[in-house]
């Protein structure tokens, strides 16, 4: 079993005095979700996502050797441009993961970043975004150290990225990614994402996600808020188990492809998560009218057509749809008829199964 202080390197052996890396990230969806947490982003419960295709995070970080410093030395640039507000989140991460990366402070860094997903769709960045700093800063890591190895390496930029933001651990690596312990997954972990260990069947290898801009604006209630309102929550212990169950029953959907017990599981996990939120105190909504809309036309479409699409939400209002490659033209065709007219200005993203994250040259 790995432990977190396998994660605190020893001396270094190489020096470095400057260089850049530059790194793709994708988003995930979570089939199972997690959603409560305990100390240091453990989580309350495990999950497991699919990894997206399209909607990514690229990032180019520069780094130049500095006499050690007393605070990090950072500069953030979104889109080319300095972008103050994002840094106390950066320096946050900085300071939760200096431990494990005892150089932080030795370099000065431009961390130059930008999303393939338009901001402010509602879209969270964080998983993306954390995880592609991760593998930068892994990168360096490996220069300082070139004897680590590849399954080191992608592990430990899981769990760096896990510190940053918790989803963000299962944007590493894998099309099919599993975090938290699991009786049924034997290499699963708190402290890192790992590849769902045996082959996903056909019908999910290309699995499509259209993704609905319902609400572009700002969450009312932050993740951060809402895992926090698990902690003495009337249902949380219930919830915990039923993820556990859940997990279990979903391992065995993604190995026989059985489409009819997969969105059954997806659909009450999306549910399960709003109900969380709504049974909170202080209970809080993120769906809105247009959800519930796109929920009940998706429902209809299936009983009439016997077409295996279905919904699963994020912690906002937008709307995952998610189906099997073979049936994407009759599926597009209903969006653009009858859900297109409850996005915001019309948008939505085709998105589908990805590999993760992807070195840039
Ligand atoms: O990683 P966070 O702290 O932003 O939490 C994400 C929680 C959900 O997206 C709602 C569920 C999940 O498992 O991704």
């Amino acid at each position: 079993m790995i432990l977190k202080t396998d994660f605190i390197p020893k001396a270094f052996t190489t020096e470095i005095e400057q260089g850049n890396f530059s790194w793709s990230a994708p988003s995930n969806i979570a089939l199972v979700k997690y959603w409560g947490k305990k100390p240091n982003q453990i989580p309350a419960n495990p999950s497991i996502s699919f990894t997206l295709n399209h909607c990514k995070t690229i990032t180019k970080l520069s780094f130049t050797k500095i006499e050690k410093v007393e605070n990090f030395s950072f500069d953030l640039l979104f889109e080319g441009k300095p972008k103050e507000d994002f840094k106390p989140k950066i320096q946050k991460f900085f300071e939760r993961i200096e431990v494990y990366l005892p150089f932080l402070k030795h370099f000065h860094f431009v961390i130059d970043t930008q999303n393939t997903f338009p901001h402010s769709s509602g879209i969270a960045s964080s998983a993306s975004g954390i995880a592609a700093l991760a593998m930068n800063l892994m990168s360096l890591e490996k220069l300082l150290n070139p004897e680590m190895t590849e399954e080191f390496f992608f592990k430990k930029a899981s769990f760096l990225a896990r510190l940053g933001s918790g989803s963000a651990c299962r944007s590493v690596k894998g099309s099919v990614v599993v975090w938290g312990n699991h009786i049924n997954f034997k290499e699963s972990s708190d402290l890192f994402g790992v590849e769902f260990p045996t082959n996903i069947h056909a019908n999910f290898k290309k699995f499509q996600d259209t993704i609905l801009l319902v609400d572009k604006g700002e969450k009312q209630v932050s993740s951060t808020i809402g895992h926090d309102l698990m902690h003495n929550h009337p249902f949380s212990e219930q919830r915990f188990l039923q993820a556990h169950s859940n997990l279990s029953a979903i391992k065995i959907v993604l190995e026989n492809g059985n489409l009819e017990e997969f969105i059954k599981i997806v659909e009450s996990e999306a549910l399960t998560l709003h109900a969380m939120m709504m049974t909170s105190m202080p209970y809080f909504i993120l769906m809105k009218p247009n959800t519930l809309e796109i929920i009940n036309k998706i429902w209809k479409f299936r009983n009439e057509t016997n077409i295996p699409v279905c919904f699963t939400l994020d912690a906002g209002a937008n709307v995952h749809v998610l189906y099997p490659e073979n049936v994407s033209a009759e599926v597009l065709q209903f969006i653009k008829a009858e859900l297109v007219g409850y996005c915001q200005n019309g948008q939505y993203i085709c998105d589908k199964i990805g590999i993760g994250s992807q070195i840039l040259v």
